[in-house]
């Protein structure tokens, strides 16, 4: 009998210390999924884009634009006829196997320095990057230029991480007569507002009737700078998990609920934004008996489902948390699972002033 008690003690236990943030489902739910963006293979110079990207105050008010880059036209701007690769039979040797067993690219790959002020994702992969959160347009280079491309990256707001890799692309498009043209290398240098990972490098090509898209030297990497709205500090680096706050000890719940970006850029000043709008809010209905709760503290990372990004994931709270709390590493629905990467918090800066009283044991905020 009183192993029986104690097992209904800890039971309870349990259910007071609620977990109220784990993945919100609903909100993710409610997130339209991106179509993966279609970076052409035929006729790829011609097409370079960026997407650009402008964070304002207001998160919901974020935009993005696609310009047309018009400064290079140099190559295949004349479209051809549809048959003319083909009255050329592409050289013996012209093949997917052929290209993918050049020692080239790896030589290329494996050789290029780190640019200053990124790390190095993933190296000399057979495939570019898919699913990635915010994809903001690419370059063709004429030779394979990692510093070119991060210059290029940088260069476009927003843009955080690159993929850079050798595609071997039709001369020109396939048609019914014309199924497999010669190939042509095409050096890419594909811009993303969030983080491209090895998990992400699994495009590897496809099929354009008998042609064989095939991609090599694929290297990816992620910029270091993580900017750090005003009025906060921050960022504290929480890999891949999220912050998974208990009630205070003052028995409060700290936690306000999510904001889920899918436009633009990775940017921890849209969850500022939404945090700041929170706290005005409640201060202007502020509940009968009692003090509005105002937002003190956000956690920001990438969410992903089975590897594509859903969207940037802000979770708000009232008082900060320490990285010590950050124990949800990614959650399984059904057969989906759920992770995090790139996640951050960030502190209001003059936050200290609403810590509450008494809080001083090492389960309660900071
Ligand atoms: C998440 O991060 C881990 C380690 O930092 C990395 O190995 C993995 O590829 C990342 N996953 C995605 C989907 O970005
Ligand atoms: C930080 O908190 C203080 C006190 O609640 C508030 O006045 C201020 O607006 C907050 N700063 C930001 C950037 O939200």
């Amino acid at each position: 009998m009183r192993s029986h008690a104690i097992l209904a003690v800890l039971a309870g236990a349990a259910i007071a210390t609620p977990v109220p943030q784990g993945l919100d489902f609903a909100a993710v739910d409610a997130v339209q999924p991106k179509p993966e963006p279609t970076i052409p293979v035929f006729e790829a110079k011609a097409a370079q884009t960026t997407v650009s990207f402008v964070a304002s105050q207001a998160a919901s008010s974020v935009v993005s634009a696609v310009l047309a880059d018009p400064t290079d036209t140099s190559l295949k701007m004349a479209k051809r006829a549809d048959n003319s690769g083909c009255t050329v039979e592409p050289a013996s040797g012209d093949t997917a196997d052929a290209f993918l067993a050049n020692p080239q690219y790896p030589a290329a790959a494996n050789s290029a320095a780190t640019p200053n002020g990124y790390s190095l994702a993933y190296q000399n992969k057979q495939a570019s990057s898919q699913g990635v959160y915010g994809y903001m347009g690419y370059a063709v280079l004429d030779t394979y230029d990692v510093q070119l491309c991060s210059s290029k990256c940088d260069a476009v707001q927003g843009c955080s991480s690159f993929n850079i890799y050798f595609e071997r692309d039709p001369v020109v498009d396939t048609t019914p007569t014309c199924t497999d043209p010669a190939s042509e290398t095409v050096i890419k240098c594909v811009y993303y507002g969030g983080p491209v990972s090895a998990a992400s490098a699994t495009n590897n090509g496809q099929h354009r009737r008998d042609f064989q898209v095939a991609i090599a030297g694929s290297n990816g990497y992620v910029s270091n700078a993580i900017e750090t709205p005003d009025g906060y500090t921050g960022p504290v680096p929480l890999g891949n998990a999220a912050i998974n706050a208990p009630l205070d000890c003052n028995g409060e719940d700290t936690y306000m609920g999510v904001k889920i970006f899918t436009e633009g850029a990775f940017d921890a000043s849209l969850c500022a934004a939404a945090c700041s709008a929170q706290s005005t809010h409640n201060l202007k209905n502020p509940p009968a008996n009692g003090e509005a709760q105002t937002c003190q503290f956000f956690n920001t990372y990438v969410l992903y489902k089975n590897n594509k990004a859903v969207g940037q994931y802000c979770s708000l709270y009232s008082e900060s948390w320490p990285a010590s709390f950050a124990t949800n590493n990614g959650q399984y629905r059904g057969d989906d699972h759920y992770t995090i990467n790139y996640s951050y918090t960030f502190s209001n800066t003059t936050a200290n002033a609403d810590k509450p009283v008494g809080c001083t044991n090492p389960n309660s905020p900071q």
